[in-house]
């Protein structure tokens, strides 16, 4: 599984702008489809330098009261992303620590990570919430979605995952492969595997309701965060 840390990986590299005190943080209201640009109230075209705030495993955020290098967001980390110039970081914001499980969303992980938000905003920094997932789940050697949603009866034996990659692995009682299996195949290449594509036409098919309920946990998150000024966008899914 692919790991990207706070320092290093810079998502959106575009260009430094000056300083922006957090007094003057506008809200980002709309993108310019022309020059597919942000734009703020002021109706001004905004410029981001950013980089990338995703934690890939429980607990889904970034520790908030330890300095942890590259896993923590306290006032240490804060100082480090104001000495790069920083204006903007892609949050993840998984499914799997919003809605643990189905139909019961975690109200301390939203809180959490809504502290998060506010906190880079009041230091000028806007937030990208992003639906983080790479291959989907854990049951795919990936993770993003919630345990809940892939089922292992859902395609043939034969064809489980990560067919016809290698052959099936053997899981535990969630459907959820060894590591040392997960990391002796190429995460990319698991896009094409049959599983993969299985749980992905079942979401957009909506079947068993899976579709509503990720437009669910999407809503769920945006009445979370409405009043924030620092929020640039979401990324409905990476
Ligand atoms: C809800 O989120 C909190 C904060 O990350 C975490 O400690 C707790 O275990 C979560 N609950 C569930 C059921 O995942």
């Amino acid at each position: 599984m692919k790991i990207l840390s706070l320092t290093t990986a810079v998502a959106a590299v575009i260009l430094g702008t000056a300083s922006v005190a957090s007094a003057e943080l506008s809200k980002i209201v709309r993108m310019d489809p022309r020059t597919q640009m942000f734009i703020d109230t002021e109706g001004r075209t905004r410029f981001f330098h950013g980089t990338n705030m995703v934690m890939k495993s429980f607990p889904w955020h970034h520790d908030v009261n330890n300095f942890v290098p590259s896993w923590s967001i306290v006032d240490k980390d804060i100082e480090t992303l104001k000495s790069l110039n920083i204006n903007s970081v892609r949050l993840g914001v998984h499914w799997a620590g919003v809605e643990p499980v189905r139909g019961q969303y975690n109200q301390t992980y939203l809180d959490i990570t809504q502290g998060i938000i506010k906190k880079l905003q009041d230091n000028g920094i806007y937030t990208l919430v992003d639906q983080h997932q790479d291959v989907w789940a854990a049951q795919l050697c990936g993770h993003g979605a919630p345990l809940w949603f892939v089922k292992s009866d859902w395609v043939v034996p034969g064809h489980r995952f990560p067919y016809p990659q290698k052959a099936p692995f053997s899981v535990d009682a969630n459907g959820v492969p060894a590591s040392a299996d997960c990391n002796s195949i190429d995460w990319a290449t698991s896009y094409l595997d049959y599983a993969v594509g299985n749980a992905f036409g079942r979401l957009y098919n909506n079947y068993d309701g899976l579709g509503d309920a990720w437009a669910a946990y999407w809503k769920t998150v945006a009445t979370n965060y409405r009043q924030l000024q620092g929020v640039m966008g979401y990324d409905l899914m990476n």
